[in-house]
C-alpha cells in the first residue's frame, strides 16, 4: 500500500457486524475480500443479496458487489488490512467461560497470507488480552515476521483492537458516525489502525492500548447490565412489598440526579447478557457487582415466569396471550431473549391455551414445537385471550387502548400501559 492508494481489505466473518463493515469499507472505495466459513453466506453475498436483516444493507451490498468492490469467499486472500469479526460466545462448560477459538482460528488463517506492512484488527467483543493472544498465535505460525511487543526494533506488522458498539437496526449509520476506541498493541499499531478507520468513520477515533480498548467494550455493556439489574431488583422488591414499581421509579426520577432505568423480564441479546461475564471471568474475586447484576437479571426472568404462572392459574381455562418474543423492542432478534424463555415455558405447561403475538416472527421458534401454542396476530389475541402478558415493548403493543384490554387479567412486565399497575 503506497501513498493514497486504497488498501486491499480482507474482512473475516460476514455476520451482523462483518458484512455491514465490509460493505461500508467497500463503499469508501477499498476492494474488500470477505471471508466466511459458511458457503451459503458467501453465495448469498456474491449474488448481491444479504442473509441478515439490517436497514438499508441490502441496497448497499448489492451496489458494492455490482461494482466489483466486495467479493466473498470461504478462502482467505492476501490483503493490506485484515478485519476480524467472528463470534465470541461462551464455551459449553456451563461456567460462562469466553470461547475465543473462532478468533484464534481466524488469526491462524490470516497468518498464512500475512506480509510485511500489513495491519490486523480484531473487532469481535473479546476478553482482555485476546489481541495479544492473537498476536502470539500469529507469531507462532510466522516466526519470519517481527511482531509488535515481541521485537526490539520496528515490527513488520501492526495489530490492534477496535470494538463495535452499533445498535441493530441502525448499524450502517452508527458504523459511520459513532466514536471509536482504537487500541494498538503499540502506539504505532494504533496509529496504523486509526489511519484505516479514518477512511470511513466520521465519528471521533480515539487511540489507546489494546487491553484498554478490549475492556472498554466490556465495561460499556456491564454498565448497562448493572443499571438494568438495579431496576429489576427494585421491581422484585416492589412485588414483595405490594408497591407499584412504575410509580416509585417515576417519582424517584423527578430527582435531578436520579435516572432509574425501566424494569423488564430480564436481559437478553448477544451483548449485554454475555459480555459482563468476560469481565467476571478475568477478575472473579473483584467483579462482584458485575456478577451479581448478571445473576439478578437472570433471576428476574424466573420471577416473571412465576408471576405469569400464578396469573394463569388464577384464570383457569382462559387463553393466554404472550406479547413479544424479541429481546428488545421493535427488532426481530430472538437470541437469548427472556421473553422467548417465558413464553416457551408457559407454552410447555399450558399448551394450546397459549397464544404468542410477535409481529417480527414468521413462525414460532423450534422450542414451541409440539406444545400446541400458536402464533397469532394482535387482533386475534385481543379477541380470544383472557390473560395478557406483555413481554416486549414493541410500539404496536404500546398503542393498544385500555378499552381493548378491558376485562382481561394483565401482567405488564415492561410498564407499557400506565393504567396497569
Ligand atoms: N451483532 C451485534 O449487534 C454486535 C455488536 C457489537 C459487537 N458484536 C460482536 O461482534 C462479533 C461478531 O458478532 P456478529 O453478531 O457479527 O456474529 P454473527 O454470528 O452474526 O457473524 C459471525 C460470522 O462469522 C463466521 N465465522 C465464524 N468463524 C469463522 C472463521 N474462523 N472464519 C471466517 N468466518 C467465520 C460465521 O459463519 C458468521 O457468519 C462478536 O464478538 C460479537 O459479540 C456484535
Amino acid at each position: 500500500m503506497r501513498g493514497d492508494t486504497k488498501p486491499d481489505v480482507c474482512v473475516i466473518g460476514l455476520g451482523y457486524i462483518g458484512l455491514p463493515t465490509a460493505a461500508i469499507i467497500a463503499r469508501a472505495g477499498c476492494p474488500v475480500h470477505g471471508v466466511d466459513v459458511t458457503q451459503s453466506v458467501v453465495d448469498t453475498i456474491n449474488r448481491g443479496e444479504i442473509h441478515i436483516e439490517e436497514v438499508d444493507l441490502d441496497g448497499l451490498v448489492q451496489a458494492v458487489v455490482q461494482r466489483g468492490l466486495l467479493k466473498a469467499s470461504t478462502e482467505i486472500a492476501p490483503a493490506d488490512v485484515f478485519v476480524i469479526a467472528v463470534p465470541t460466545p461462551f464455551a459449553k462448560d456451563g461456567n460462562h467461560t469466553p470461547d475465543t477459538s473462532y478468533v484464534m482460528a481466524a488469526a491462524e488463517k490470516v497468518a498464512t497470507v500475512l506480509k510485511k506492512g500489513d495491519t490486523v484488527i480484531l473487532e469481535s467483543t473479546s476478553p482482555v488480552g485476546t489481541t495479544e493472544a492473537m498476536r502470539d498465535a500469529i507469531a507462532a505460525k510466522r516466526p519470519d515476521l517481527a511482531m509488535p511487543g515481541l521485537c526490539d526494533g520496528q515490527p513488520d506488522v501492526s495489530l490492534a483492537y477496535c470494538p463495535e458498539r452499533v445498535l441493530p437496526g441502525k448499524i450502517l449509520e452508527e458504523l459511520t458516525h459513532n466514536d471509536r476506541s482504537i487500541g494498538g498493541i503499540t502506539p504505532r499499531c494504533a496509529r496504523k489502525a486509526l489511519a484505516f478507520y479514518k477512511r470511513f468513520v466520521k465519528g471521533e477515533c480515539v487511540t489507546t492500548d489494546a487491553r484498554s480498548a478490549e475492556m472498554t467494550k466490556l465495561v460499556e455493556n456491564a454498565f448497562r447490565d448493572v443499571n438494568i439489574a438495579f431496576a429489576n431488583e427494585l421491581s422484585m422488591i416492589a412485588d414483595r412489598q405490594g408497591l407499584d414499581v412504575w410509580e416509585v421509579i417515576r417519582l424517584a426520577n423527578r430527582h435531578p440526579r436520579v435516572n432509574i432505568l425501566t424494569p423488564g423480564p430480564g436481559v437478553g441479546g448477544h451483548c449485554i447478557a454475555v459480555d459482563p461475564w468476560f469481565i467476571v471471568h478475568g477478575a472473579p474475586e473483584e467483579a462482584k457487582i458485575i456478577r451479581q447484576a448478571r445473576e439478578t437479571n437472570d433471576a428476574k426472568m424466573h420471577h416473571v415466569l412465576a408471576r405469569a404462572k400464578a396469573l394463569v392459574e388464577a384464570n383457569p381455562g382462559a387463553k393466554i396471550a404472550c406479547l413479544g418474543l424479541a429481546f428488545k423492542a421493535n427488532i426481530d432478534d430472538f437470541r437469548e431473549s427472556p421473553a422467548r424463555y417465558v413464553a416457551a415455558s408457559l407454552a410447555r405447561e399450558f399448551g394450546e391455551r397459549v397464544q404468542v403475538v410477535e409481529p417480527y416472527a414468521g413462525e414460532l421458534p423450534r422450542e414451541f414445537d409440539g406444545t400446541g401454542a400458536e402464533l397469532v396476530d394482535i387482533d386475534a389475541a385481543l379477541e380470544e385471550s383472557g390473560v395478557l402478558i406483555t413481554l416486549v415493548d414493541h410500539d404496536v403493543f404500546k398503542v393498544i387502548p385500555p378499552e381493548e384490554r378491558q376485562g382481561k387479567a394483565v401482567y405488564d412486565t415492561r410498564g407499557i400501559w400506565p393504567d396497569v399497575a
